[in-house]
C-alpha cells in the first residue's frame, strides 16, 4: 500500500471493461475510517466520466474535518463523537477543535474566547446595511446580504494563502455572524439593535442581543444557555453537505472568503437542508393535533404530492440521526425549565415519531428523524421565531464551513471546482436571418 497523502491506496484495482476499448485499471483508495472508494480521475484520460447527479456516490474531496457512518449513525468531529462533545464540550471548543483539529488546553481556550470576544462588533456601516432591507425580508434573504457584505470590509490585504490570515477571518467570521444574525431579527421586529457584551457566553451574549432591550436588564436564564450552544455544537459540521460543498466550490476559484459563507447561508436556506426546521416547526403547526397525522403520513407517501415530512430522512443516516437523540433529551430539559408540560407540538412531534417509525413506507427507505426534527420545537420554546431558526443553524455552521474552507487551502488535491455534464441539447446547427425564420 502506498499514502497519497494520508490516503491509502490499496494492494487492489478495480478493472473497468469497456466493449471495444481495452479494460481500465482503476486504484481502490482507503480513508482512516469509512468504505473503499475507487479512484475514477483515469477515466479522464481515457476519454470517460462519470454521472453521478447528487454526487451520491462520489467524492469532491479528502478531508480530516468530520465523519458519518450513516448505517451506524456515527457522527465524529475530529475524531470525537458528537454526542460526547454536546455533553462535555462547549461551542467554542468545539470551535477551536474544528478549525485547529485538536481540542484547545486551557489556557488555548482561554485565548480563543479572548479573541473571539474582542471582534463581535461590526462596522457601524454595516448596520446601515440593514436599513436597506424590508422589514418584513425572510432574516435568511438578509444574512445572505450582510454576510456578503463582510467580503466588502474585509478585502483590501487579505491574503488567503497566509494561515494567519485564515485564522483571523476564522474568528472574524464566528464572532460576527451572531451579531448580524441578532441584528437581522431585532431590525425584523422594529427595535434598536443590541451591542455584544463581552463578559458573557457566546451562547449568553447571543440571547442578550436577541432578547434584551435598553429599556431593562435581561437576565440569561443558564438552562436555555447550555441548550443553545448544545444546539451550536450539534449543527457545527457534517462533512460535504450542499451548504459546505457551496462553500468549498465558491473557494476553490480563489474568492474572498466572507462572499464562500455567504454562497453557504444561500444553499442552506433551501427546505431540503438547513430550510427543514423551519419547515418542520411549520408542518408540525399545519398538523396541530395527533388526530391529523394519518392524512399527512398519506401525503408524505403520495408521489404526486410534493409534500415530504420535513424533519425526516436524510442522504446518509440510514438511522437514528445522532444529533436528534441528543437534541430530543435537551428538548425534554428545555420543556422541563419552562415549565411548559403540556406543549401541543411536542405531542405531535412524539406521535408522528412513533408512527413514522413503524410504518413500513418509512423503515424501507430508512427515513428517520433528523437534526431538524426536534430543533425547531426547542427554538420556538427558548422564544426564537421559526423565520429565525435557520438562521440559527447558519450561525452555528459557519464554524464549519469556514474550516472546510480553511482546509482546502492547505491541500494539494485541491483545484478549481467544475464537474461535467452530459449534454443533451441541440445538435450544432446555424443561425438563419431573421426575415426567412
Ligand atoms: C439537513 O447533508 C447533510 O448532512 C444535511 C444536514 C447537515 O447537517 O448539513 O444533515 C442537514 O439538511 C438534514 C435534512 C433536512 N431535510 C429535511 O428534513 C427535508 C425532508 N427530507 C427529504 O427532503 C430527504 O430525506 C432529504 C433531502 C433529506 C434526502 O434526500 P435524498 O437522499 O435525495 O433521498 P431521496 O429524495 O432520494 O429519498 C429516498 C426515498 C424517496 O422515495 P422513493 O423514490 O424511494 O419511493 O425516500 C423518500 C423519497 O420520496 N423520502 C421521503 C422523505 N425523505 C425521503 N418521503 C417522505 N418524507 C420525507 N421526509
Amino acid at each position: 500500500m502506498s499514502d497519497l497523502h494520508d490516503i491509502t491506496v490499496l494492494d487492489k484495482v478495480a478493472t473497468l471493461s469497456i466493449p471495444g476499448h481495452d479494460p481500465i485499471q482503476l486504484p481502490i483508495l482507503k480513508g482512516t475510517i469509512g468504505p473503499e472508494c475507487i479512484d475514477i480521475r483515469e477515466l479522464g484520460k481515457q476519454g470517460y466520466f462519470t454521472y453521478d447527479p447528487g454526487f451520491v456516490s462520489t467524492a469532491a474531496c479528502s478531508s480530516r474535518i468530520t465523519f458519518i457512518d450513516g448505517k451506524k449513525g456515527v457522527l465524529l468531529y475530529r475524531g470525537y463523537p458528537i454526542a460526547d462533545l454536546a455533553r462535555k464540550a462547549d461551542y467554542l471548543q468545539v470551535c477551536y477543535l474544528l478549525f485547529n483539529g485538536e481540542m484547545p488546553s486551557k489556557r488555548e481556550y482561554d485565548d480563543f474566547c479572548f479573541k473571539v470576544r474582542h471582534h463581535t462588533l461590526i462596522h457601524e456601516q454595516i448596520a446601515s446595511l440593514f436599513k436597506a432591507f424590508r422589514r418584513d425580508s425572510h432574516p435568511m434573504a438578509v444574512m445572505c446580504g450582510v454576510a456578503g457584505a463582510l467580503s466588502a470590509f474585509y478585502h483590501g490585504g487579505l491574503d488567503i494563502y497566509d494561515p494567519e490570515h485564515r485564522q483571523a477571518t476564522a474568528i472574524r467570521l464566528i464572532a460576527k455572524i451572531p451579531t448580524l444574525a441578532a441584528m437581522a431579527y431585532k431590525y425584523s421586529i422594529g427595535h434598536p439593535f443590541i451591542y455584544p457584551r463581552n463578559d458573557l457566553s457566546y451562547a449568553g451574549n447571543f440571547l442578550h442581543m436577541m432578547f434584551a432591550t435598553p429599556c431593562e436588564n435581561y437576565e440569561v436564564n443558564p438552562v436555555i444557555e447550555r441548550a443553545l450552544d448544545r444546539i451550536f455544537t450539534l449543527h457545527a459540521d457534517h462533512e460535504q453537505n450542499a451548504s459546505t460543498s457551496s462553500v468549498r466550490l465558491a473557494g476553490s476559484s480563489g474568492a474572498n472568503p466572507y462572499a464562500c459563507i455567504a454562497a453557504g447561508i444561500a444553499s442552506l436556506w433551501g427546505p431540503a437542508h438547513g430550510g427543514a426546521n423551519e419547515a418542520c416547526l411549520r408542518m408540525l403547526e399545519q398538523i396541530g393535533t395527533v388526530d391529523r397525522i394519518p392524512e399527512f403520513i398519506k401525503r408524505a407517501k403520495d408521489k404526486d404530492d410534493p409534500f415530504r415530512l420535513s424533519g425526516f430522512g436524510h442522504r446518509v443516516y440510514k438511522t437514528y440521526d445522532p444529533r436528534a437523540l441528543v437534541m430530543r433529551e435537551t428538548c425534554h430539559e428545555v420543556l422541563q425549565e419552562l415549565k411548559i408540560k403540556d406543549h401541543p407540538i411536542l405531542r405531535v412531534a412524539t406521535e408522528l415519531e412513533q408512527i413514522a417509525l413503524s410504518d413500513e413506507y418509512f423503515v424501507k427507505r430508512n427515513l428517520y428523524p433528523n437534526v431538524d426534527f426536534y430543533s425547531g420545537i426547542i427554538l420556538k420554546a427558548i422564544g426564537i421565531p421559526v423565520s429565525m431558526f435557520t438562521v440559527i443553524f447558519a450561525l452555528a455552521r459557519t464554524i464549519g464551513w469556514i474550516s472546510h474552507w480553511n482546509e482546502m487551502q492547505n491541500m494539494d488535491e485541491s483545484r478549481i471546482g467544475r464537474p461535467r455534464q452530459i449534454y443533451i441539447g441541440s445538435p450544432e446547427r446555424h443561425v438563419i436571418a431573421m426575415d426567412e425564420r
